[in-house]
């Protein structure tokens, strides 16, 4: 099967070889553009293999006094204050299942755990702008620990869980934070979460305080000697069970230098390297649309994650994409929270796996102007849709993919999740050009067979895929913006807008079947997922 599956690419690959021109149709009233390009997928070895969950994304502590630009778009998202009995929330977490969440971000490492001895009182974070961060030190009550993880356990989310990586350090004036992490307090909390056997997937220590650090920073060899102490404690801690949860740092920006030095410091005590990325610049930024739309812009990203793999290479850690909110300071509304940034989330989506990155964590699941909710009504914006249908269609093994044609195509490819075949994923960054896709497949070992079975029977051959190619369908699902505004918060899926039924239940996402001899169709400003059950490629057994 696979072999058969092998020469129809091949035969693909010969037929669009002689389409691949392009052309404008200037007659057209609109003046859009049409062009055909293909799609190359090698699909010998897979290039990553991400999570089964692969999807996470954040919950954060900022109280709703925090302000960025004269707006406060935090509300009621905290940690700390969110409303864990919202029924929406509970089922889009839940059409997960599971979905990742990594509980954290800039004030983690000012959080008190309360304890069941503790005797000063559990207050929350307050202004105060000589703090470090403008808040006061806050504190997590047990109870609401408690209920934090009562809605975990009923959504089923997998959690991890940032502790504050600054307990027991002096911050220097010179920006640097001294002096060995005492874990006394984090250690409560780990004990008692163990003994509710609360599901706490890792354990990651700090948030920010690698390389250059944001606020104060933690030198390399510092950071190491904290994580053995980490690892030493969850080892102790679930020292009966089978599955010790992970051990889960730094949580930072990506500093070649740094990483290299507190991997090989950290003496296989590191099971995941965390990073965050903020690429497109402040929440402020007036050009974030344009970064977006930008394919070199869009690329520029990928030296990260090439010299990140490089440096876990012979490592026994793996990476993660721990917290990306794209722009920082709590994102743009109207962008972060709107379809334009389903181009930027899938894109990292799909880079990220093809550098074998584990599991992309977005900021946020709720909170700030970058939430896959809406903050107040809680209904998902279209990236919480985008996700979703990530989740369900791409499988773990990644497939080296390329497009010639435009550049303003982005493409990715996976083997398929729970169906046979092969799931493709399409982006097209411009505003006129319809783009007409075909998909090929390259590998010498199948021109290998072909000479030596098919080589007189090769016209024939083709004539036979036309054939099964024809009797086959692929399911296609299409993203576009309502109305075609980009800053909408309402997408469409094959022409029909995604909403909550009327008992707040998330719809079905439902694909259209397409001829697979037909050219897949990407529309302007569209993305699309392309299910192909009949190829069958070595990658994917
Ligand atoms: C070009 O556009 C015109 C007007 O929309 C249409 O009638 C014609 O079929 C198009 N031609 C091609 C080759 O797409
Ligand atoms: C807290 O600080 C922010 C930013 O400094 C300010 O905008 C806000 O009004 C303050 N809120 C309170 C309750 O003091
Ligand atoms: C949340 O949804 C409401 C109602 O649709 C809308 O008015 C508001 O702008 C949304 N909030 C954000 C931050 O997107
Ligand atoms: C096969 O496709 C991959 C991915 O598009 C590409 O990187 C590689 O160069 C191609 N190999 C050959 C032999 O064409
Ligand atoms: C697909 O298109 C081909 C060529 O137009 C046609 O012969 C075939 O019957 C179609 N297959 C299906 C399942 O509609």
């Amino acid at each position: 099967m696979g072999f058969q599956i092998w020469v129809m690419g091949i035969c693909l690959l010969v037929y669009c070889l002689s389409l691949n021109s392009v052309y404008v149709n200037s007659s057209s009233l609109e003046g859009r553009k049409k062009e055909k390009g293909k799609v190359f997928i090698d699909g010998k070895a897979s290039i990553g293999k991400i999570d089964e969950d692969f999807i996470c994304a954040t919950l954060d502590w900022w109280p709703p006094e925090k302000c960025d630009y004269g707006a406060c778009p935090w509300g009621h998202t905290s940690l700390l204050n969110l409303d864990l009995s919202n029924q929406i929330f509970l089922k889009a977490v839940k059409a997960f299942s599971p979905l990742k969440i990594r509980l954290g971000g800039t004030l983690q490492d000012k959080v008190i755990y309360e304890s069941k001895d503790s005797k000063i009182p559990c207050k929350p974070f307050a202004n105060k702008s000589s703090e470090m961060f403008g808040f006061t030190p806050g504190c997590l009550p047990l109870k609401r620990w408690d209920e934090l993880n009562a809605f975990f356990n009923k959504a089923g989310a997998l959690i991890v869980f940032g502790l504050n990586a600054l307990a027991g350090k002096t911050l220097q004036s010179d920006g640097i934070a001294t002096g060995a992490w005492d874990p006394s307090n984090a250690e409560s909390l780990i004990r008692y979460s163990f003994e509710k056997s609360y599901n706490i997937l890792g354990w990651e220590l700090g948030n920010e305080l690698s390389g250059s650090g944001v606020g104060t920073k933690i030198p390399a060899a510092d950071y190491a000697a904290d994580l053995i102490s980490l690892n030493k404690l969850l080892k102790d801690v679930y020292k009966d069970k089978k599955f010790k949860p992970l051990a889960v740092a730094p949580g930072g920006f990506f500093d070649q230098t740094w990483f290299t030095d507190f991997l090989s410091k950290s003496h296989n005590n590191l099971d995941v390297m965390t990073h965050h990325i903020y690429n497109l610049g402040p929440g402020v930024d007036e050009h974030l649309i344009d970064k977006i739309l930008d394919p070199s812009y869009l690329d520029g990203e990928a030296d990260t994650f090439r010299r990140l793999q490089n440096v876990l290479r012979g490592t026994s850690a793996v990476s993660w994409v721990g917290e990306a909110g794209g722009a920082y300071n709590s994102g743009h509304n109207h962008v972060t929270n709107a379809f334009v940034f389903s181009f930027w989330y899938l894109d990292q989506l799909g880079m990220s796996a093809a550098f074998d990155t584990k599991t992309y964590c977005r900021q946020t699941l709720i909170g700030g102007n970058y939430g896959l909710l809406n903050t107040t009504t809680f209904v998902p914006n279209p990236d919480y849709y985008s996700a979703l249908l990530w989740h369900r269609l791409m499988g773990r093994n990644v497939l080296s993919t390329s497009f010639s044609g435009t550049k303003k195509i982005r493409a990715y490819a996976h083997c398929s999740k729970q169906t046979p075949g092969i799931t493709l994923l399409l982006l097209n960054l411009d505003k006129f050009t319809t783009v007409q896709a075909n998909v090929a497949f390259n590998q010498t070992l199948s021109l290998h067979h072909m000479h030596h079975q098919k080589h007189r029977n090769f016209a024939r051959t083709i004539k036979w895929h036309q054939k099964a190619a024809a009797e086959t369908k692929r399911a296609e699902f299409h993203l576009t913006a309502k109305n075609g505004d980009l800053a909408s918060q309402e997408m469409l899926l094959n022409g029909k807008v995604l909403s909550l039924s009327s008992s707040g239940d998330i719809p079905e996402l439902t694909p259209t079947h397409v001829n697979s001899s037909e050219p897949i169709v990407v529309a302007p400003y569209s993305i699309v997922f392309v299910q192909m059950p009949y190829i069958h490629l070595p990658a994917c057994k």
